[in-house]
């Protein structure tokens, strides 16, 4: 069993700061057709609401399946600073011995939530409303993106915030010594809002309730209630949804099968379709409809997409994916559908290059305000590639046809930047270069080797330079 803390643990977390990152040069190939069967790792929004649930219950929480990557290693560090206890005894298994709620102390020193937007968000919430000080900073990217989202309900809660210029992170949250409940209207579409307000709402009397215009993941709502709290839904006259969570419940441990992670399948789903001849199996993929926009879309446009022995896996519904190269044609994305696929635009764009036609996906703001500016970033790297692309509003219009390839894509920190682009490479003519996949790291370690074991030519550049 590796202790909580452990200096010798292979899976403490690196910090990521300007100085110390090591950009990854990377080149996928044009490559043959891609076959067999693989596992994607652990869903990286539930393995991180797994670990801070299970900290926030009275004794011991074990998971299985969690995401041993680094965005999910910042938060189990960051909970284990506050008091936490928590330790891994195998592969994917893991064990959190809680504090309860409102059981936090404040850690010693400012914590680092490296690239994890979810992991700060999150966490900011859960202290939002505990007697504690707690400083959040994070890597050059996370360090970019707006948290004002989240301090502005965490301070009509009561909790003092000190942030850096334009309500990013370096801050510090104090949290409530007295809470007030409040029911929030989200002002964006966004489950990193939403849950953080729910989590203040734990150690807040009374209720604490969100109203949704746009259905986001519902994951918090879900595990909270099998924590067993008391979460009700409703159903408003305007037609927006409200999640009210009632203060000071008594969350129990849990024996938790995380799935595995849709927005992480989503690469090897869509580097299947566009590589001819392709026929390959993603098994045990969530398939819970908040997060299952890209499969919709991506059968509109024609892909063979078949879900099999779909079943039920500790309260959510996942199924094995069937994917067969297809010929893919240009639509319409509906912008009411991003909050189901918002993490796969990326990939999407990529599918839509060597669609034939052309796919507008729209409602893309909120792309702005990821890793990276995704909406800037897949259209850049469309444009090394040799594909043409337009930005209309928040439209992103991508022209699909040929795609000459080229190099290197500028992943500006962003995983996902990184590892759509590598999926393009392998239908491209001459293949695609990125300038650093030390990112993927953060949701996929094991992407390079997935992929070339599904017979993808794809890994490190000779000499290192892309
Ligand atoms: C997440 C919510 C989404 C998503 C992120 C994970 C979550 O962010 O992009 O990768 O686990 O709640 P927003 O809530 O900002 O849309």
């Amino acid at each position: 069993m590796i202790g909580h803390g452990d200096p010798s643990s292979p899976l403490k977390f690196r910090r990521r700061t300007l100085n110390s990152h090591q950009p990854q040069p990377l080149i996928a190939r044009p490559s043959g057709p891609l076959t067999g069967s693989v596992s994607v790792p652990g869903d990286k929004s539930i393995s991180h609401r797994a670990l801070i649930f299970g900290a926030s219950a009275v004794g011991e929480t074990t998971i299985d399946g969690l995401l041993e990557a680094e965005d999910v290693l910042a938060t189990a560090n960051a909970l284990r600073a506050m008091g936490a206890v928590i330790d891994r005894d195998a592969e994917g298994t893991w064990h959190v011995y809680g504090c309860g709620v409102g059981g936090l102390h404040s850690p010693a020193e400012p914590l680092d939530l490296g690239n994890s937007g979810t992991g700060v968000r999150l966490l900011m919430g859960l202290v939002a409303s505990q007697p504690v000080t707690v400083t959040f900073t994070g890597d050059a990217s996370l360090t970019k993106r707006p948290m004002g989202r989240v301090l502005t309900p965490l301070r009509r809660m009561g909790a003092g915030c000190e942030a850096s210029e334009g309500d990013r992170l370096p801050l510090t949250v104090h949290g409530a010594r007295d809470p007030v409940p409040i029911v929030y209207t989200l002002p964006v579409a966004s489950a990193q809002v939403k849950s953080a307000i729910l989590l203040a709402g734990l150690n807040t009397p009374g209720r604490t309730g969100v109203v949704e215009a746009k259905p986001t993941r519902d994951h918090t709502e879900r595990m909270l209630a099998g924590f067993g709290a008391e979460v009700t839904l409703s159903d408003r006259e305007d037609g927006a949804k409200q999640i009210s969570l009632t203060g000071y419940p008594e969350l129990k441990p849990q024996v938790l099968r995380v799935p595995a992670d849709p927005s992480s399948a989503a690469f090897p789903l869509v580097a299947a379709l566009i590589t001819e001849g392709s026929d390959v199996t993603i098994d045990n993929v969530m398939i819970n409809p908040t997060r299952n926009g890209l499969i919709t879309t991506l059968k509109e446009m024609g892909a063979n997409i078949e879900l099999e022995h779909t079943r039920d896996v500790g309260g959510e519904t996942v199924a094995d994916l069937r994917v067969c190269a297809s010929r893919l044609q240009g639509i319409v994305v509906p912008p009411e559908r991003a909050p189901s696929m918002i993490d796969e635009y990326p990939v999407l764009a990529v599918a839509a290059a060597t669609a034939s036609g052309t796919t507008r996906m729209r409602g893309l703001e909120e792309l702005r305000v990821k890793e990276s500016d995704r909406l800037a970033a897949v259209a850049a790297g469309l444009e090394t590639c040799g594909v043409s692309w337009q930005i209309e509003g928040e439209d992103l219009i991508v022209h699909g046809g040929r795609v000459p390839g080229g190099g290197p894509v500028e992943t500006h920190l962003d995983h996902r930047i990184a590892m759509a682009f590598l999926v393009l490479g392998l239908a491209s003519e001459r293949g695609v270069s990125i300038d650093d996949g030390a990112m993927i790291a953060t949701s996929f370690p094991r992407f390079a080797d997935l992929m070339t074991g599904l017979g993808a030519d794809l890994g490190s550049i000779p000499g290192g330079a892309a």
